[in-house]
């Protein structure tokens, strides 16, 4: 397990803390549409700011290519606010003078929000002055972004070489959750994936495989590997320049692991009210698949029933409209009420999870998406490996 301080390593009482939150959360026209990652967030905040540190939060949001206003913190602020029952103070800058004076003349429990860190082009790039502007705003830095821990930005990284740093109890907790996972799995270990590309999820399914007893593929991303058996998809979600890669691995040793689906729920186009009905995954000839069947919900369920530990990466199909949403509500069911150790990540799973009502049933819900899959991979994440420079010694 990584080691790395956490916060009951220093005494943060009247000391400026800077904190790397993951605050990027889905927006409706300007509006937070999903604040998971917001209310994940606001325990450590909430911790600092009655500990009487001056909290400066700093987080990205979405990918904007410089200052975009759509993308402003602006609205997560005051979702920040609302939620934790005080002000927050929403800077326009990321960096220099009016966030340098800002947080000088803050007092203890003042909470402020930096502006988007992709704001500025010197955050992806782990710039070396971005990161020292960063490092000036806190006697500490708090690591508290599980989900762009696989991130090496400035905000994520390099302000670690300026200020002692440690993690964040929501790093940490995620932490020990997927670490379980990694580690010691109780076995039958089995990953449910779905979501809509299968080139997103390749790299884990390769990684994973050899870990797992099996691995359950559902939602859009399933198409290809259906056609990679040989199988007709009609109109489908279709990578085609993954299948060559896609056959290898269902070829490989490990492809024996792999359950795809035995039935489709088929649309005859993509739209809420589409006609739809359900057909034999070997039989598809037209149409758009849109859902998985019952027959292979209701095989997945029994699988993930059985199971020591599940995780859960990505919807079955597109569980935001009514007539699709079965596949994805029956597999929730069944992970909700498994007596193994379950954890799902990516926003779209917590979202449907949350939408059934079934959150405060899982054992972990991860604010990572891709983070969670690359720790799980095994592969170290640039944010953890940072945070090793900071010993009781140092
Ligand atoms: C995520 O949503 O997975 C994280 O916030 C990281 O975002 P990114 O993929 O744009 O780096």
């Amino acid at each position: 397990m990584t080691a790395f301080l956490t916060l009951d390593d220093i005494d943060v009482s009247g000391a400026r803390v800077l904190v790397r939150s993951d605050l990027n959360v889905p927006l409706d026209e300007g509006r937070v549409a999903d604040d998971f990652r917001i209310r994940s967030s606001l325990p450590t905040i909430a911790r600092l700011r009655e500990a009487g540190a001056v909290v400066t939060v700093a987080s990205h949001l979405g990918r904007p290519d410089g200052r975009d206003p759509s993308l402003s913190m602006a609205p997560i602020g005051e979702r920040l606010g609302e939620l934790g029952g005080f002000p927050v103070i929403a800077l326009s800058a990321v960096a220099g003078e009016e966030v340098t004076a800002a947080v000088a003349a803050a007092a203890p429990g003042d909470v402020l929000l930096l502006e988007n860190t992709r704001y500025e082009p010197g955050e992806k790039k782990n710039d070396p002055a971005l990161a020292a502007a960063l490092g000036e705003l806190g006697d500490f830095f708090v690591l508290d972004a599980f989900g762009t821990a696989h991130r090496a930005h400035a905000s994520t990284v390099g302000v670690t070489e300026h200020v002692k740093s440690v993690a964040g109890p929501l790093l940490a907790q995620e932490v020990e959750a997927l670490d379980a996972l990694l580690r010691a799995p109780a076995r039958p270990y089995v990953v449910v994936l779905g979501g809509a590309k299968v080139s997103d999820k390749l790299g884990v399914m390769k990684a994973l495989l050899p870990r797992v007893e099996v691995m359950l593929v559902g939602g859009g991303m399933c198409f290809t590997l259906l056609a990679a058996e040989g199988y007709d998809v009609g109109d489908s979600l279709l990578e085609e320049d993954m299948i060559d890669e896609v056959r290898d691995l269902l070829e490989s040793e490990w492809g024996s692991r792999v359950t795809l689906p035995s039935d489709i729920v088929v649309a005859d186009r993509f739209a809420e009210d589409a006609s739809a009905e359900v057909v034999a995954a070997t039989q598809m000839e037209s149409g758009m698949g849109l859902d998985i069947g019952p027959d292979t919900a209701a095989l997945f369920s029994s699988v993930i029933s059985g199971a020591g530990s599940v995780f859960w990466n990505g919807p079955m199909g597109v569980f935001e409209w009514e007539s699709f949403r079965a596949g994805t509500e029956t597999v929730a069911r069944a992970f909700a009420s498994s007596s193994a150790f379950t954890v799902a990540g990516g926003g779209d799973s917590v979202a449907a999870l949350r939408s059934f009502g079934l959150d405060d049933q899982i054992s972990h819900l991860s604010t990572g998406g891709g983070a969670g899959l690359e720790f799980l991979e095994g592969d170290p994440l640039p944010g953890l490996v940072a945070l090793e420079r900071w010993t009781h010694e140092s």
